[in-house]
This record gives structure tokens, C-alpha cells and sequence, in this order.
């Protein structure tokens, strides 16, 4: 079986090939994992921007076509969110346009699509997490571009997965764990925002959530009924203040930072950004624990991890 990772440099995408070779032989049926991972061999293939360009869709065809994935999983992204304001032909092309013709291409060489989106297609009203039901009504050009991927692909492709995520935090790329570490270098007290609710989500738990999707669908006999929209994000459920707690005493503890800030609340009316971020992020994640058995990662364990990392990396 065949892997193409799009966006394999970024902060999910980056993760998602170790997340791979070991759910085929972890969460495989155990008459399959052998095959998938050895005999039928599990190659996986990453593309960064830097190999390909998304947006070029001739080369993004030719590339596709060369392969001739059984799968194509797509972790490019623009998420620039207050960027995206300014520049919202760029994140149109990108997350809008780019999915809608890469779902084209994956009919025409009978490639299944999964496809990362995020809590952003909603309007974050309510204190109540979202089901894949529910209506959605971004709030900006981000969420409404990446919300106008989404139904390009649905309306291209029958065998996709959609899966929302929110609030990703890992070793790689640009995140609120790094830029809260960066604050504690030189801040005694730092002013975050405690009217928004979400789940910070490890990219290593998005990647083994999409691998074990992956490796599951491809182990199913016949047609399968399970494709379409999937919620998936950490647990549990805090402010980006609680979260700024949790990263300076986990950090305190192990040894990143000696005396960390102190975190002061703030209302997001005190931290005015050109993009209106969601008040409620929470997603419900019931549907892919009831349908593909994962259930929300504990954030508070696999942050610990990702501190390790970003430790070591400044260390070099
Ligand atoms: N970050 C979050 O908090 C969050 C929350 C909810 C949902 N999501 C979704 O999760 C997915 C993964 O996000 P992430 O956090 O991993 O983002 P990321 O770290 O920004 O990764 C996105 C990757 O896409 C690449 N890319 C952008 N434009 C490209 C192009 N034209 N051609 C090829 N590659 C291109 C980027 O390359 P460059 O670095 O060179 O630009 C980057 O490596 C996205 O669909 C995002 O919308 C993210």
C-alpha cells in the first residue's frame, strides 16, 4: 500500500510517517499487520513544499500520477490565521482550491483522500463541543477558506476523510507552546486569554489518529461505509490561560524553565487580533471513538513529551 504525504515538513505532516509504520503493525488485525507492514510493504512517501508545490496542480497531477497512491494524505496547509485576512486570495488558493483539485485528481486515479481541516468552520458560539452535525458559519477568511475545501472535496470525492482538529501543538512548526516557553525567557508575568475554550491536540495524536484510520480502511474487505466528516482533538477542555499554566508548570518541573510567569486572564476584547477567533473550540469526538475506536488524547500527558523535544532541540 501506498502513502503520499502532502505537507510533510509541517507541524502534523511531520509526524504522521512514524505515526504510520507503527500503526500497521500495532492496530492492524493481526492476520493483516504483517502483510500490510512487510509482505504488500507499507511505503510511505513525503512530499514538502520544497519537493512540491500544491498549488501547481500540473505538477501536483504528475506527481500523483507517477506514484499511484492507494492513499493521499493532505497536511498542507495555509494557517496563518491573522494573515489570511490580508491575504485571502493566497488562502483561498491554498485551502480551498488546491483540496478541491487534488480530490478531482484522486477520482480520476481511484486514490482515497484524507484531508485535515479544523474547528474554524464554526461560529464558536455556546459553551457546547460540536458534533460533525452541527451547522457551520466561519468567522473568517481561514475557517471560511478551509470550510470551502471541505465541500470542494465532498463534492469531487466519494472516499474521503474529512478530520477536523483544533489547537495543535507539537515540536515542529510555529505553536502556542513554543511561543509561551519564547515569553518565559524574559516576561515575570505573562496576559492570556481565558475566554476561549478549546483542546490542545498533539500533532503526534492527530497523526495516530489518521494512521489508524488509514491502516484500519485499508484493512476492511469490500466496500466500506465509513467515509466522511470526523471530529478529533485533545481532552480535556480549557482556556489558552489554563493551557499557559499547564506548559510553565510542566516545564517547571521538568527543569526548561526555572521560575516561570506568572499567567494573567485576560478577555479576548483586551487582546484585539485582525482575525475573530472562536469562543468555543470544544469538538466532540464521539463519532471517531465510536466508529474507528480513538478516543481524545490526554494533552496534559503528551505535552511532556513535546517539551522533551523542543529541550533537546535547543540543546542541539
Ligand atoms: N495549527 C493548528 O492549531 C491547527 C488547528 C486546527 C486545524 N489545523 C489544520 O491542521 C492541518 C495541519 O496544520 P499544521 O499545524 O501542521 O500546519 P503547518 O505546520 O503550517 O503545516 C502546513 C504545511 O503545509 C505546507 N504548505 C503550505 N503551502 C504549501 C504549498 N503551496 N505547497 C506545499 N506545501 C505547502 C507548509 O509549508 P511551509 O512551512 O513552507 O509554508 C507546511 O509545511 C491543516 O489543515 C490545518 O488547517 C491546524
Amino acid at each position: 500500500m501506498k502513502v503520499l504525504i502532502l505537507g510533510a515538513a509541517g507541524q502534523v505532516g511531520s509526524e504522521i510517517i512514524a505515526a504510520l509504520e507503527d500503526a500497521a503493525v500495532k492496530d492492524a488485525p493481526p492476520d493483516k499487520a504483517g502483510a500490510l507492514a512487510l509482505d504488500h510493504g507499507l511505503q510511505v512517501f513525503g512530499a514538502t513544499r520544497q519537493s512540491l508545490d500544491v498549488t501547481d496542480v500540473v505538477s501536483l497531477n504528475a506527481a500523483v500520477r507517477d506514484l499511484s497512491p492507494d492513499w493521499i494524505i493532505n497536511a498542507t496547509a495555509y494557517t496563518a490565521v491573522d494573515r489570511a485576512e490580508s491575504e485571502p486570495d493566497l488562502a483561498r488558493l491554498i485551502n480551498a482550491a488546491t483540496p478541491g483539485a487534488l480530490a478531482e485528481i484522486c477520482q480520476l486515479v481511484s486514490a482515497r483522500l484524507l484531508h485535515i481541516s479544523t474547528d474554524y468552520v464554526f461560529s464558536g458560539d455556546g459553551n457546547q463541543p460540536f458534533t460533525e452535525a452541527h451547522d457551520t458559519e466561519p468567522l473568517g477568511v481561514y475557517g471560511s477558506s478551509k470550510l470551502a475545501g471541505e465541500t470542494a472535496i465532498r463534492s469531487a470525492l466519494h472516499e474521503h476523510i474529512i478530520l477536523r482538529t483544533a489547537w495543535v501543538f507539537g515540536p515542529q512548526g510555529n505553536n502556542f507552546v513554543k511561543t509561551m516557553l519564547k515569553l518565559a525567557e524574559s516576561r515575570d508575568e505573562v496576559s492570556v486569554v481565558d475566554d476561549q475554550v478549546g483542546a490542545p491536540t498533539s500533532a503526534r495524536s492527530i497523526a495516530d489518529a489518521i494512521a489508524t484510520i488509514v491502516i484500519d480502511m485499508a484493512c476492511a474487505d469490500g466496500a466500506d461505509d465509513r467515509w466522511g466528516t470526523y471530529h478529533y482533538s485533545g481532552y480535556p477542555y480549557t482556556s489558552w490561560a489554563g493551557f499557559a499554566d499547564e506548559i510553565f508548570s510542566a516545564a517547571r518541573d521538568l527543569g526548561i524553565i526555572s521560575s516561570p510567569p506568572s499567567v494573567r486572564p485576560i478577555g479576548t476584547s483586551e487582546y484585539p487580533t485582525p482575525a475573530v477567533r472562536p469562543g468555543n473550540s470544544r469538538l466532540d469526538c464521539t463519532k471517531i471513538n465510536d466508529i474507528f475506536g480513538i478516543k481524545p488524547d490526554d494533552w496534559l500527558t503528551s505535552l511532556r513529551p513535546v517539551l522533551f523535544a523542543l529541550q533537546s532541540a535547543e540543546r542541539g
